[in-house]
Formats: C-alpha cells, structure tokens, sequence
C-alpha cells in the first residue's frame, strides 16, 4: 500500500488483541466524517466488477473485513490503485472520486462507512460527466 499518495488516503484503526482482533471506530475520532449509514458488500460475482461512479457530496470509507479487493480511485486527472486485505486499515474515498472496485475474490466482504444517508442524486455514474465536473474543481 502506498501511503505517499495524494489519492490513497488509508485509515488504520485501533486494534485490540487479546484472543481475537477487535478493531473499532468512532466518528471525529477515527472517522473524519459522521457515520449517517453503514452498508456492507458479499457474496459479489468474483468476475464482474463494482462501482464506476462518484459521489457529489458523499464521503465514505471502506474496509475489506475479509478476503481482499482492489480499488482504483480517480480524481478526474490521475488514477491510483490500491489492494486491500482483511486488516483494520480502511481507504477514505472523498466526494468526487471515481471508484471502481476490481478483483473480488469468494470470501471478500467490503464494510462500507459513509456520510450521507443513501441519495441516488448524489450519484454521477457517466464517466465523461465526472470529467467534466471534476476538471472544474480547483
Ligand atoms: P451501488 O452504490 O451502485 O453499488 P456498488 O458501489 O457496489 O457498485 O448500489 C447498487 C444498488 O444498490 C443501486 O441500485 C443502489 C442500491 N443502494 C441502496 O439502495 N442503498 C445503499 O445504501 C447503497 C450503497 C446502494
């Protein structure tokens, strides 16, 4: 993972061992946003991939609890992947950031953190659109 990124923003979350690994998080404390909705993804079709769409104003976070996946942001300008594994380490997708989610494999589960309780406004699932707009962000 690269942590030198300006598109890869990773979160790690407190961990506590004792005969298990709990990981927990609290909103302002490990979340930079309020936690309006949590929804979680399993069972995908290992050979189709997610997402391809950006949110206007919704920001969310995103574990892979279990089994792993690879994610690739785009800002409109430049594109970076990343692969997650079943750790406590989470990937802060900010609002105008094309995301695609790739390579799932059978057990992977994705917990997803998010800001905005579900909007389908929120929602730019053209390509070109999101150039567009994104491009006129300073
Ligand atoms: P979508 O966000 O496009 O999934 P992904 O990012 O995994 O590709 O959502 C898939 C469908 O589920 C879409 O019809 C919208 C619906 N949905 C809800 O109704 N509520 C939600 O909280 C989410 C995330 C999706």
């Amino acid at each position: 993972m690269n942590r030198k990124s300006e598109l890869i923003r990773l979160i790690e979350l407190p961990k506590i061992e004792d005969d298990c690994n709990l990981f927990y998080a609290e909103s302002k404390n490990h979340i930079p946003f309020l936690i309006k909705r949590i929804y979680y993804i399993t069972n995908a079709n290992t050979k189709l991939n997610r997402g391809y769409h950006a949110h206007l104003k919704n920001q969310q976070i995103l574990f892979c609890i279990n089994g792993s996946i690879t994610i690739v942001l785009d800002n409109g300008s430049k594109k970076e992947r990343v692969k997650l594994k079943a750790t406590g380490i989470g990937l802060f997708i900010d609002k105008m950031i094309w995301h695609e989610m790739i390579d799932f494999q059978k057990d992977t589960i994705l917990l997803i953190l998010a800001s905005m309780i579900f909007d389908e406004k929120d929602y730019i699932r053209d390509y070109e659109k999101f150039k567009k707009e994104a491009n006129k962000i300073p």
